[in-house]
């Protein structure tokens, strides 16, 4: 049976400008290249959900203008469900400042326009009951996250939190009603206030930090390291797959929007999952753009 996702999220043009390395505070310093690709976190992990093979329906906003429908039309030839997906006429379509190095490392500066005006009148209550499982990260606001994960634990439907970037606090009210949370190093260290640096004593107390406050489960995406895991019974640590880095953008969406169509309810093959989420990341990693990196199952079948 195909898995019923809804992606509660951003929409976001990505202005992906191409350096050599980041400038110096008062620097001045030529671009190699400046693109613009479609992105937010949201609409990533909802793409990467519906190349993995789910039946996807996006809740979020954009503004009347072409970045919107820009967005709106890039969720549709990707078979994404745009029909609670609002247009704001008071804000812009958010949007992202993309400093990409010749690594493949990223560092981002976003505006949230629509995507921060979202309100909890724009949820469709009916569209989050009739789904298997509901993603959400934190590009719009929290209280449409919380009350959105509610009506989801209400109704049975699976929850999984991005919580990236790392801007609000995990309150005991939105883990009450999160089954799995996925933070990046970089989001671990900020909501832990640990240093991670790949060192497992520290993961481990990460872990535990989460999952005392009332998630099951927690994976920490820890980029060209693999990810480290944990439930209630066991930690492990999954290992990454090598590939040449172009462009790092949108790996860690492009890992949960798989995880998410492959996930049992009961959870029983995270491994397996977990696995397969890493390689549709690595074939990301190794391609430009955030929308455009995003691999099919096919590809994912092939990398094997
Ligand atoms: O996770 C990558 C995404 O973060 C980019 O596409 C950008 O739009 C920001 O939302
Ligand atoms: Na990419």
């Amino acid at each position: 049976m195909t898995k019923k996702i809804v992606v509660l999220g951003s929409l976001n043009v990505d202005n992906i400008m191409k350096m050599p390395r980041m400038p110096l505070e008062g620097e001045t310093m030529a671009l190699t290249d400046v693109t613009t690709a479609p992105g937010g976190k949201g609409a990533n992990q909802a793409v990467a959900s519906a190349r993995q093979g789910a039946e996807v329906s996006f809740i979020g906003a954009v503004g009347s203008d072409a970045n919107g429908q820009f967005m709106r039309a890039t969720l549709l030839t990707n078979g994404v469900n745009v029909d609670a997906v609002t247009t704001n006429g008071d804000v812009p379509t958010g949007s992202a400042y993309i400093m990409l190095q010749d690594s493949g490392a990223n560092t981002i500066l976003i505006h949230g326009g629509a995507n921060q005006a979202l309100t909890v009148a724009d949820l469709d209550k009916t569209m989050i009951a009739d789904a298997d499982t509901l993603i959400a990260q934190f590009e719009v606001p929290l209280d449409v996250i919380i009350a959105a994960f509610k009506v989801a634990k209400a109704n049975g439907v699976q929850t999984i939190l991005n919580p990236a970037p790392a801007v609000y606090d995990l309150t005991p009210e939105l883990m009450a009603v999160t089954d799995i949370i996925l933070p990046n190093e970089t989001e671990a260290q900020l909501l832990s206030g640990l240093t991670v640096e790949n060192d497992e004593a520290v993961l481990n107390r990460v872990s535990d930090d989460l999952l005392s406050q009332g998630v099951s489960r927690s994976v920490i995406t820890l980029g060209d390291a693999g990810s480290f895991v944990a439930d209630g019974q066991k930690r492990w640590w999954a290992k990454p797959n090598k590939v040449k880095a172009v462009d790092t953008t949108a790996a860690g969406d492009t890992f949960i929007g798989t995880l998410a169509t492959v996930i049992a309810p009961d959870f029983s093959n995270l491994d397996d999952a977990i696995h397969r989420a890493s390689v549709a990341s690595a074939i990301a990693v190794t391609r430009a753009g955030a929308i455009p990196s995003i691999p099919t199952s096919d590809e994912v079948e092939a990398f094997k």
